[in-house]
This record gives structure tokens, sequence and C-alpha cells, in this order.
């Protein structure tokens, strides 16, 4: 699978654009501002309909507009598919493959499997443990829509019970029986959402493992745990935490109370590992998720890397770069503020490079 080109209106501070890559690399360059990260926003934003950086769609439409559009050609093999995604404020955003519009935008997740190296963003490591069950699901997601559609439903049963719990407390009564029927069902969904949780942390941790003793010149152990709620009896939890929730007006166990903390030397690696040890770990996770989706899906994820020679150490750009030229990875797309760094990086390795320079939106040559 790859990327034959992509076309963007009004996307980020880019007013119209339409670039056809290379099917190995591409690689964008240009000063500081000038569209690099947001021309991998839009391939983002293609495959996983939306953006990487920003939460809120209106953020991604070019300053003074009310629309977006982006359209993007994927190359099957054996046939050509056309994604487009349409973003109007106000409205529903429209996701069409083949010129036929997805019902839901999660129908389109997992079909064209992308990965983002973005390598000064270590919150998924430093931050709670939403950012890190975010993560995960974006990669089982990626590989089983009935777990994706056991998620959306599980959190669709969450908003109900909590504006119940709300409703107590606003009229000032209490049912037990409707409140246990919720309860039940967050039982049901949360067992099947836990027990794919945990397979998947066992088949992605020996991956994290081998990546992490790649990237990192020492061999300090690491560990990538899962916890959850569901790990002890769920029902009577439940029931000891009715009081609570009552009083919060909300509900205080569940899997989207789960956290898969980030381990070395048995300690947490967010308060005692190094920046480099972070970093490490982060790409080492980053790469698993390219791993375990090409296995799972049989196709190479797109791969993204936002200027990763600047912030990564010679060391770890040469074990990637080793791994770009061993063939591991399918089409890739890099940005990097300067060119004769790139050039010398890329022009030994051995694959077909394409050159984008980028100014103010523009690709100029
Ligand atoms: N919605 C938007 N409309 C117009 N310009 C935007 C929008 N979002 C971001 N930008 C502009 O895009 C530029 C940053 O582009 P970016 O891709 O991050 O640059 P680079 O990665 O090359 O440093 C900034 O000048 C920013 O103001
Ligand atoms: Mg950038």
């Amino acid at each position: 699978m790859h990327l034959e080109s992509i076309g963007l209106h009004n996307f980020k501070n880019y007013e119209s654009l339409n670039v056809a890559f290379s099917p190995e690399i591409n690689c964008f360059i240009g000063k500081n501002g000038s569209g690099k990260t947001n021309l991998l926003d839009a391939i983002h934003y293609l495959c996983i309909t939306r953006s990487a950086f920003n939460p809120q769609d209106n953020q991604c439409t070019l300053h003074g507009e009310d629309f977006f559009s982006l359209k993007g050609k994927m190359n099957l093999g054996e046939r050509i598919s056309t994604i487009v995604c349409g973003m109007q404020i106000g409205k529903k955003k429209l996701i069409k493959l083949d010129d036929k519009p997805y019902k839901k935008a999660s129908e389109h997740l997992g079909k064209f499997p992308v990965v983002l190296i973005a390598p000064n963003d270590t919150d998924v490591i430093r931050n709670g443990s939403e950012d890190r069950r975010k993560f995960f699901d974006a990669i089982i997601a990626q590989t089983s829509q009935v777990y994706l559609n056991q998620l959306i439903n599980y959190n669709h049963v969450l908003k109900q019970r909590n504006g119940l719990l709300k409703q107590f407390a606003d009229r000032d009564y209490f049912d037990a029986a409707l409140l246990q029927q919720y309860t039940d069902q967050l039982i049901d969904l949360g067992g099947k959402i836990h027990s794919q949780r945990k397979s998947f942390i066992q088949a992605f941790k020996p991956i994290v493992e081998h990546h992490y003793a790649q990237l990192s010149e020492e061999s300090e152990p690491i560990d990538l745990l899962y916890e959850s709620d569901f790990d002890q009896d769920i029902a009577a939890l439940f029931k000891q935490n009715i009081k609570k929730d009552i009083i919060l007006k909300r509900t205080n166990v569940g899997i989207h109370k789960d956290d898969y903390p980030f381990m070395m030397e048995g300690e947490l690696i967010k308060k005692f590992g190094s920046q480099g040890q972070q970093k490490s770990y982060l790409i080492a996770l980053k790469l698993a998720n390219f791993d375990y989706i090409n296995t799972e899906t049989g196709s190479k994820p797109l791969l993204l890397l936002d200027d990763i020679f600047d912030k990564l150490d010679d060391f770890r750009i040469t074990k990637l770069m080793e791994m770009v030229a061993s063939d591991a990875f399918g089409q890739i797309f890099v940005t990097d503020a300067r060119p004769e760094r790139s050039h010398k990086i890329f022009d030994t390795i051995g694959h077909e490079v394409k050159f984008f320079e980028m100014e103010g939106g523009k690709v100029v040559s």
C-alpha cells in the first residue's frame, strides 16, 4: 500500500496543493513554519480521519475559511482507492471511499494504517492514563473493528450511566434497578474489552522490548504492564463504589480507568527514566505499533517521521536508517529543515527518494 498523490484544499496553511509521491521515501524540506508537519498531518488525516495534532477539526481549516477538503489516491497493488475527507464548520464531516460516503467515520479506521513518529511527543509517557489508553486503543482499533465497536458502545453506556448519576443528584432520587442495568452493560462490554487489551499487551510487549534493546545503547530491562479494575471481582467493585459514584456523579470503576505502566528496572519510566531512555521507549512503542499492525493486517502502515533528525541522537538515527535500508518499512514521509543533512543521510541508502521543497504552503521545487 502506498499513497500515490494527495490534494489539499484550505487545510491549515495550504490553500490549494496537489502532489504526487514516491512509493518509497518522500522528504519534505523547508524552513520552520513552511508547512512540512501540516502536510504530514494531512496524510494522517486521510488515514485516520483526524489530525494527529489538533483535537478539533475546525482548527485544521485555513484561517478565514469555513471548510477544508483532502483527497488521496491510495495504491493497493491490484487497484487504486480514492479517499476524500471534507469538513465544513458546523456540519458533520464527510468521509468517502471510492465515492461512497461512510455512515460513520470510524468505519474508515484500519483500512489505511499509519504510524507517526514525532519524538518530541513523549506525552504518552509523561501524561496521565488517558493518553496511554488512547494510544493503545488506536492500535487495537486499527486491527479490529469489533474492538472499536465495543469501545464505542462502552463509552456510550458510560455516558448514559454518568447522566443517570447526575439526574439522581439533580432531582434528588435513586433508582437502584435502573443503575444496575447500566452497570451490567458496562461489566459485559468491559469484560470483552479487558480480555482483548490483555491479549494485545501479551503480544505487543515482546516487540517493544526487542526495539528498545535495539535503540538503547545500554540494555536495561524494560517492562510494559496492564492494570485494570477488571483484574478484580468487578461486580463487587461496582457495588463498593455506588456511594462514591453518586457523590461524584460519575462512574469510578471500569475499563475507562485502565492504565499501562511503562517500567524500567522495576520503576515507572516517567518518574525515573532519563530523557534519552524515555525517547527510546517512545520510539520502541511506535516501531512496535508499526510491526504489530503489519503482522495483523498484512500491510505496512505509512510511516510519518516528523523532525526526527533534530530530535534523535546519531545512534538512534543510525538504527532507524538501518531499518529503512533493510526494507523493514513501506512508504515513508520525512520532514527536515536542513536539506543538506537529509540528502547526506538518504543519498547512501539505496532507495528512491523524492525531495519536496516547501515554502509558505507551497511546494516550490
Ligand atoms: N488553520 C490554519 N490556518 C492557517 N495557517 C495555519 C493553520 N494551522 C497552522 N497554520 C500555520 O502553519 C504553519 C506551521 O506549519 P508547520 O507544518 O507546523 O511547519 P513546519 O513543520 O514546516 O515547521 C504556521 O505558520 C502556522 O501558523
Ligand atoms: Mg514541523
